[in-house]
């Protein structure tokens, strides 16, 4: 990574928003376009990112009383690092607010606030070397599967165009699963990969609501046709890294199965776009949620660090605010993109105290022995609460 003020004692980026220019707004499918913004040479080291990881898009849209509201919502980038650009490709999700706002009205010339690229779903084989050619290992024979589904496509396409274009001894499975033919996001790029490597990638299109000529790639992913997907298609014992995009439920099915297989678990990414919990409504969560406080009342005392700077807030013990829906009370740039858990942008190190976290699909088993926490799902569990979002 280009090394910015903005990057954090842990060599995390921290996350800023800048308003870019739309560049050009291209259909994939009837339900998903692909939006690339322009990056000024200026931001190029903000922009600077790792196939896999995700910008987050902030956006005032009216809502059903045309009040203008902040909508922010984390997209994968889709493509392999270019200088100038950075594009992300958006599905829309019936009745969802902002990917219908994008589907309909989006077009080039439009201005949007966008996150500097962040996440963890990236290889851990030096095969993405955040767009430094220099250290990329372009010798090794790898071996890397990657299940999709849907709009989860899009942080696997650009892992796999750099990682099939960086090292000729790298070998690409992919298995991508849609309702129908129509519905497939970048089926010629995909297409296109194949004439490129026909014998390095491999593509498996499973359709959920078509009928294709092998049984095993028509009808839903389930235990069983996924188990004979895994031991035939797909041998997972020569399989270096494993990455996961799609549905909860598809993911947590393919975790587990790869679970039982034997594979370790270190060699498996996964990315999340939502719980998959309906019961969870809007993905905002209570964050925004207006809180009062009494200064006098029962609070949790709640202080934390970012860019070098302390502040207070307090939380009514009653209200079970998240720290983050707190924080945001008094620095407006506090950092989140997804506050549904899924993201990680929210993280910070509990220094003092502790809390009781909601949901984690985001955080690593080592990230949460060594104090890490994310804001958006942690409640104050003791009257003293310190955090570092620096840390
Ligand atoms: C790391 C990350 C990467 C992502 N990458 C991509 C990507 O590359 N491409 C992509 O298309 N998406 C991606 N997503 C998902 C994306 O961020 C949005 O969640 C998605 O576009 C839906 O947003 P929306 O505003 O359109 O829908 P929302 O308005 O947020 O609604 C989401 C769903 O909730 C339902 N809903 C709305 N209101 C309520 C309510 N009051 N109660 C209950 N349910 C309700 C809606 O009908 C809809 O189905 C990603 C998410 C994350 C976290
Ligand atoms: S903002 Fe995404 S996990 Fe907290």
């Amino acid at each position: 990574m280009t090394a910015t003020a903005e990057t954090t004692t842990a060599g995390r980026r921290r996350a800023t928003f800048h308003e870019l220019e739309v560049a050009e707004v291209r259909r994939l499918t009837a339900d998903a376009v692909e939006v690339t913004f322009a990056v000024p040479e200026d931001l190029a080291a903000d922009y600077d990112y790792a196939p896999g990881q995700y910008v987050a898009l902030r956006k005032d849209l009216p809502d059903a009383e045309g009040n203008l509201h902040e909508v922010r919502r984390s997209y994968s980038i889709c493509a392999e690092p270019r200088p100038g650009e950075v594009k992300v490709a958006i599905k829309r999700d019936l009745g969802g607010v902002f990917s219908t706002w994008a589907n309909e009205n989006l077009q080039a010339g439009d201005r949007i606030e966008v996150m500097s690229p962040a996440g963890a779903f990236i290889s851990k084989h030096r095969m993405t070397g955040m767009n430094d050619p220099e250290s990329i290992d372009t010798d090794t024979e790898h071996t890397f599967v990657a299940v999709a589904a849907g709009s989860g496509i899009t942080p696997v396409i650009a892992i796999a165009r750099t990682v099939l274009a960086a090292n000729e001894n790298v070998r690409f499975d992919l298995v991508y699963s849609n309702k129908a033919a129509m519905d497939v996001m970048f089926l010629e790029e995909l297409a296109d990969l194949k004439d490129r490597y026909p014998s390095r990638f491999a593509l498996h299109h499973v359709l959920t609501r078509e009928q294709r000529i092998s049984p095993l790639l028509s009808g839903r992913i389930d235990h069983e046709k996924l188990s004979t997907l895994l031991t035939t298609v797909i041998q997972p014992d020569t399989v270096d890294e494993w990455f996961l995009c799609g549905p909860f439920e598809l993911v947590q099915m393919v975790r587990d199965e790869l679970g039982s297989l034997g594979v370790d678990a270190d060699k498996v990414r996964f990315e999340l776009f939502t719980t998959g919990d309906p019961g969870k409504g809007r993905p905002e969560g209570n964050i925004g949620r207006p809180v009062v406080v009494d200064e006098k009342g029962e609070n949790f005392d709640i202080a934390f660090t970012l860019d070098g700077l302390q502040n207070e807030v307090k939380s009514p013990k009653g209200q079970r605010e998240t720290v983050l829906n707190a924080a945001l009370r008094v620095r407006p740039d506090v950092p989140f993109a997804c506050a549904g858990g899924v993201c990680g942008t929210c993280r910070a190190k509990v220094v003092e105290g502790s809390v009781e976290m909601d949901e984690n699909y985001a955080l690593e088993p080592d990230e949460i022995e060594n104090g890490y926490v994310l804001t958006c799902q942690s409640h104050p569990t003791t009257d003293k609460l310190v955090v570092n979002f620096d840390a």
